[in-house]
């Protein structure tokens, strides 16, 4: 781990509520928090805490009721929504239970997507494409399509597609959720890797407990509130 005094992710004193007609749920209650270049975090909890709320919040993905979101010193709340999909797709990486792979799609042209989307060239897209698989183990399997492959390879083909822009961040929701725990345990390693060769900043909510003992620091949520702390060893 390499930390900085950077910090690619500020929250401060973030807050989100739901409104379901006359129901009002206070999903987050007040969260400041500063993550550092490099730093592997996890956010565990139980359910219903906030934890996938939170990762949204950081993601962009939705806005707080109060409080500011700045990443790589851009406060996001005072983004028009084209910018803030901007910022999403230049600096942030995405890494869902689901995988969300395009099934008609290789692995290779799914991991291209977020470099389409940003205007790389076709040659030079292939290639990174083809080297990030190749990182995550994937090397010779650049042409199966989804289904052709294991759980644990799909969400290591989402892991190589998070980085495709060379993201600030990964935010990564339950990443090992539906994999059986050898599979879990390689996508940690994978995160611990490329946390640790390439300085990346990377983010996951779990609530496994082996995944958190496996990242540098882990937030405990409850009821939308930080509650603990814990750096690991
Ligand atoms: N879109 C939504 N509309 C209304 N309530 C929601 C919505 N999303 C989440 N909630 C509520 O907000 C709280 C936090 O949810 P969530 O962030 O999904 O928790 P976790 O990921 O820790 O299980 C829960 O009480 C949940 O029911
Ligand atoms: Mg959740």
């Amino acid at each position: 781990m390499s930390l900085t005094n950077h910090y690619p992710l500020i929250l401060e004193d973030v807050h989100k509520v739901y409104r379901i007609g006359e129901i009002i749920v206070p999903a987050l209650q007040g969260v400041t928090l500063k993550v550092r270049k490099g730093e592997f975090l996890s956010i565990a909890g139980p359910s219903g805490s906030g934890k996938s709320t939170l990762l949204h919040i950081m993601g962009l993905l939705d806005r707080p009721s109060k409080g500011k979101v700045i990443i790589e010193g851009k406060e996001a709340s005072l983004l028009k929504e084209r910018e803030a999909a901007r910022l999403r797709n230049e600096y942030l990486g995405f890494v869902f239970q689901a995988y969300n792979l395009i099934n008609r799609m290789s692995a290779l042209e799914n991991v291209e997507l977020p470099a389409i989307v940003k205007g790389v060239s076709r040659e030079k897209r292939k290639r990174r494409a083809q080297e990030l698989l190749s990182l995550v183990g994937l090397g010779d399997k650049t042409d199966r399509k989804p289904n052709q492959l294991s759980g644990g390879e799909q969400q290591r083909v989402a892991i190589a597609r998070a980085l495709m822009n060379e993201p600030s961040i990964i935010l990564a929701d339950e990443p090992t959720g539906n994999l059986d725990s050898k599979a879990g345990g390689e996508i940690t390693k994978f995160f611990k890797k490329i946390c640790e060769e390439y300085s990346q900043t990377i983010i996951v909510v779990t609530h496994n407990p082996e995944v958190a003992k496996a990242t540098d620091r882990t937030i405990y949520l409850r009821d939308g509130l930080i509650v603990e702390e814990r750096v690991n060893k």
